[in-house]
């Protein structure tokens, strides 16, 4: 019996080693899928503390920042050319008469002396708000019913009982994300809409001679952690700031590690339920600051100035890459999906 254990393990185990050589081969030679590579191989899981490094702006000043025209002086060729179309840029803007949620809104009867009010749109393609400036400094006023488009892209107009504007609504629940620099103590914003601030930080003009001193730019290699920040700063919309109790972060600078301040239920990536635009984004903050998988940042699949995101075909395949495409390679077509959001309220 002993005699037979001894000499069959080393066979044993000589044909395992043999088997592992050979996938290694297939492996190195691709003749395995990357989607078999991804499954065979789960990249080892850290446990991080994400708030384990790096200092934040809570209980100080909004900084100083150089604004968007300036920046754009210098900056007009290659940024300038994409700023004006930008999403970012363009979250809140003037509301333009010919705006199809503009006309639906004077449409209805019941509605038509709001719309007289309206300044300001804030949203895109799924939703948006109508806004007007209050007397108050950074704050503005929100109506209540909501413009929704449906996969028809016609302006629906949702929540159309007991229209009213609501003076704090924005400031409490939205300006974090949707404006500029608010102000910890007033919650008022310096700027509407998304300056270059909101991601460059405040980046000194002396950059001009060494790029490495504006947060973001190519030379200075930011850490994936840091990159992860800022774009988490607005895009986990799962969160609450432990100084203010708002869902949105306070007084968070590009460079500083938003989750000594910011919390979030990062369990909420697991939900298949939750549509892919949050849950992609969930997910790969968590890769990054709760795994320490730092290979993937948003910006490997996303270009800012351009509002790009081809360069993602280009990646491997791996089992995320099925939030949005069904599973299988090569990868052809993707998945259709509404967004909604409770932060956002649409
Ligand atoms: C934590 C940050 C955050 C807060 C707070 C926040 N938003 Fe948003 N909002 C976002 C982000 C990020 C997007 C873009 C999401 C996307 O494109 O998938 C967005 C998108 C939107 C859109 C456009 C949806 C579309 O694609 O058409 C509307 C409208 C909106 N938000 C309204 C609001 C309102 C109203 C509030 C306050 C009640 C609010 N948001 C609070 C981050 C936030
Ligand atoms: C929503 C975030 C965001 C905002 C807002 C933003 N940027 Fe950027 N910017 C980025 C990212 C991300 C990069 C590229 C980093 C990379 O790919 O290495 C970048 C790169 C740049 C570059 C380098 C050149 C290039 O095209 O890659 C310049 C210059 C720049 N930004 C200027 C500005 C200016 C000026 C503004 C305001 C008008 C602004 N940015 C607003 C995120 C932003
Ligand atoms: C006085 C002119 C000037 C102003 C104002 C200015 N920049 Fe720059 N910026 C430069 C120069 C010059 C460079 C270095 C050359 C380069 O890489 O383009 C640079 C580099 C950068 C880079 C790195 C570029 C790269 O390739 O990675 C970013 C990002 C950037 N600036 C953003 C901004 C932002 C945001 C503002 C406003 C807050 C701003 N700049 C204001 C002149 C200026
Ligand atoms: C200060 C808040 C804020 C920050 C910081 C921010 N975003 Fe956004 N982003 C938004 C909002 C709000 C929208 C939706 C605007 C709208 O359509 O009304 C948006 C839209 C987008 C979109 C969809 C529109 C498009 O252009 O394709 C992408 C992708 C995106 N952001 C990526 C990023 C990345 C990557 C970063 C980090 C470099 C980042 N964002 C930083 C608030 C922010
Ligand atoms: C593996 C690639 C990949 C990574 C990593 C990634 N994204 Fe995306 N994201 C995409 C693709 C592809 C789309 C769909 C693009 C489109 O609709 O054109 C998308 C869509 C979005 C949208 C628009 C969602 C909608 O439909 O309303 C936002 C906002 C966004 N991403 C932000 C981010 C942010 C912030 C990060 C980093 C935390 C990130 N993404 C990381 C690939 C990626
Ligand atoms: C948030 C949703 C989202 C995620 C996550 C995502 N994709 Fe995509 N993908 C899209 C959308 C939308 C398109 C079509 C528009 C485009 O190319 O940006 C697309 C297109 C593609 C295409 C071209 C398909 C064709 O029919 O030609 C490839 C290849 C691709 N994705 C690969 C990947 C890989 C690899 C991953 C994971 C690393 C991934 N995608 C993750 C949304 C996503």
């Amino acid at each position: 019996m002993r005699g037979r254990t001894w000499r069959a393990l080393p066979l044993v185990g000589g044909a395992a080693l043999a088997l592992a050589a050979l996938g290694a081969l297939l492996l190195s030679v691709g003749v395995l899928s990357p989607t078999h590579r991804a499954l065979a191989t789960p990249p080892e899981k850290k446990r991080l503390d994400p708030a384990g490094w790096g200092t934040d702006h809570v209980g100080q000043r909004i900084p100083e920042y150089m604004e968007s025209g300036e920046c754009l002086f210098c900056h007009r060729q290659h940024v300038g050319v994409t700023w004006q179309t930008n999403k970012h840029n363009r979250t809140i803007r003037d509301a333009e008469p010919t705006e199809p949620a503009m006309i639906a809104l004077r449409a209805e009867p019941a509605l038509r002396s709001f719309a007289d009010d309206v300044q300001l749109i804030m949203g895109d393609t799924q939703a948006q708000r109508f806004l007007k400036r209050s007397a108050a400094y950074g704050k503005v006023e929100m109506l209540s019913p909501i413009a929704t488009f449906g996969r028809a892209r016609r302006a629906k107009l949702e929540a159309t009982d007991k229209p009213h504007w609501d003076a704090d609504r924005f400031a409490n629940e939205c300006a974090g994300c949707h404006t500029t620099a608010i102000d910890p103590e007033t919650h008022a914003f310096s700027a509407l809409s998304l300056d270059c601030f909101t991601c460059h930080g405040d980046g000194p003009e002396e950059h001009a001679n060494d790029a490495k001193l504006m947060p973001l730019a190519k030379v200075r290699k930011d850490s994936p952690q840091v990159v992860t920040s800022i774009c988490a700063s607005c895009h986990v919309r799962f969160g609450k700031s432990k100084a203010s109790g708002l869902p949105y972060p306070t007084n968070f600078v590009a460079g500083d590690n938003l989750f000594k301040d910011f919390q979030v239920d990062f369990a909420k990536a697991d939900d298949s339920k939750l549509n892919p635009a949050d849950r992609h984004v969930l997910d790969n903050v968590r890769d990054v600051v709760v795994n320490g998988q730092e290979s993937v940042t948003c910006l490997s699949c996303h270009d800012v100035h351009t509002g790009s995101s081809k360069k993602h075909r280009e990646l491997p395949v791996v089992q995320s890459c099925q939030m949005c495409h069904d599973a299988g390679t090569p990868i052809k077509g993707h998945k259709s999906y509404d967004v909604h959001s409770e932060r956002c309220k649409y």
